[in-house]
């Protein structure tokens, strides 16, 4: 696959859900902006990283990206097909080119199913994909080299999902989420329910699935040093815009956002630095119904001015592959930079130390 190929293109994407909320006067109808406006494009072979704090739209936008919610607004296309205003029967043929792994393992893999119907039921449903002959042997088969590729063994076929640890049950999510080829892999905190051990061998195994099948992730987390692992660019989201979106290296060095740099001194580190309390971000997020004027981070920003209170802040290029929706940006490098050296160095060292592991865990 050309590496310059443009496999999700997402334009000014927007998710609204209808909701009541409890007032004095009985209940009232309200709309949440769970994604307001975001606009990105993933190459193929690429891993987008899609990081922010809990409510803040992660999955929604996954789901949209993943086909699995149709956009209130904005336009998206998924390896060439443009797919606004397609109907669900004309969704169905384009599902196969995107799959999805979630968070939890148990509660995705159907229970009375054996491992062998959970991995050959896609390639019934689409015949087209998978081995050329669609019989049940080369659907077996499929299932079987799938399975071992992702460090569980052909036995396990005959197994049901109660029979496996979680790290194992995410393994057969993964190795389901492959049956297709698909063009595209949304993984939605696919670690966060694991153990610590257990996390960097699935990220490990991950990263080594997608040199061998060239895979194209958008990687949800709430975790900047599990998406240091991964990531070949990163997306910062909050309150369900992206507020900035760079290559790993610039955003962990010189991230311009406030929201990031809060983000990156949060990361925890074995030896908790001093310096860091106080400049942790405090507080919670604002509501997606109402969300504040100008700005959507200014109610908790340092560094806000009156201009952060009235204006929506545009995305500004810092460099061709670093941008940031901040109405200082410019101003905000040297600060980065002199307060946040250690929180980066930190997270680059836990990221080195998931990188001295095999995808089994143990020290390369
Ligand atoms: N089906 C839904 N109906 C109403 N509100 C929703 C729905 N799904 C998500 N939301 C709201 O949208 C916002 C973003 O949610 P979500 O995408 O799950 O965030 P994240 O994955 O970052 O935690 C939250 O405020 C959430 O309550
Ligand atoms: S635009 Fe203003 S309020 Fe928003 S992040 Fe930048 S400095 Fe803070
Ligand atoms: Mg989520």
């Amino acid at each position: 696959m050309d590496k310059t190929q443009i496999i999700v293109e997402a334009n000014n994407l927007t998710k609204t859900f209808a909701t009541k909320i409890a007032t004095e006067k009985g209940w009232e109808k309200k709309t949440v902006a769970a994604v307001t406006d975001v606009s990105l494009a993933i190459n193929a072979g690429e891993t987008l990283a899609l990081v922010g704090e809990s409510g803040c739209g992660k999955t929604t936008l996954g789901r949209m990206l993943s086909l699995f919610y149709q956009p209130s607004a904005g336009q998206l296309s998924i390896a060439g097909n443009a797919i606004d205003g397609l109907k669900n029967r004309q969704l169905k043929p384009l599902r196969q080119h995107v799959q999805m792994i979630f968070q939890d393992p148990m509660s995705s893999l159907n229970p009375r199913h054996t491992v062998e119907s959970i991995l050959t039921e896609p390639m019934k449903i689409f015949p087209d994909k998978g081995k050329t002959k669609n019989s049940a042997e080369c659907r077996s088969e499929r299932a079987a080299e799938l399975l071992e590729a992702v460090g569980l063994s052909k036995a396990d076929l005959a197994k049901y999902p109660h029979e496996f640890s979680g790290g194992q049950r995410q393994r057969i999510t993964i190795a389901r989420a492959l049956v297709l080829n698909p063009a595209f892999i949304v993984a939605d905190e696919p670690v966060s329910a694991l153990d610590v051990s257990v996390q960097s061998q699935i990220l490990n195994l991950m990263k080594d699935l997608r040199e061998q099948y060239n895979l194209t992730y958008l990687f949800i987390s709430h975790d900047l040093a599990v998406v240091h692992h991964l990531a070949d660019r990163i997306a910062v989201m909050y309150l369900g815009r992206i507020v900035e979106i760079a290559d790993r290296d610039s955003l962990f060095s010189d991230a311009r956002h406030p929201y990031t740099q809060s983000l990156l001194r949060s990361v925890p580190t074995v030896t908790p630095n001093k310096s860091k309390i106080g400049r942790i971000l405090q507080g919670d997020p604002p509501s997606p119904i109402n969300p504040p004027d100008g700005c959507p981070f200014n109610p908790r920003c340092d560094r806000a001015t009156d201009i952060c209170r009235e204006q929506l802040p545009a995305m500004e290029k810092v460099s061709e592959t670093h941008f940031s929706a901040c109405h200082h940006y410019q101003e905000h490098s040297s600060y980065n930079k002199s307060s946040n050296n250690k929180s980066s160095a930190n997270s680059s060292e836990q990221a080195v130390n998931i990188d001295q592991l095999d995808n089994s865990g143990n020290p390369q």
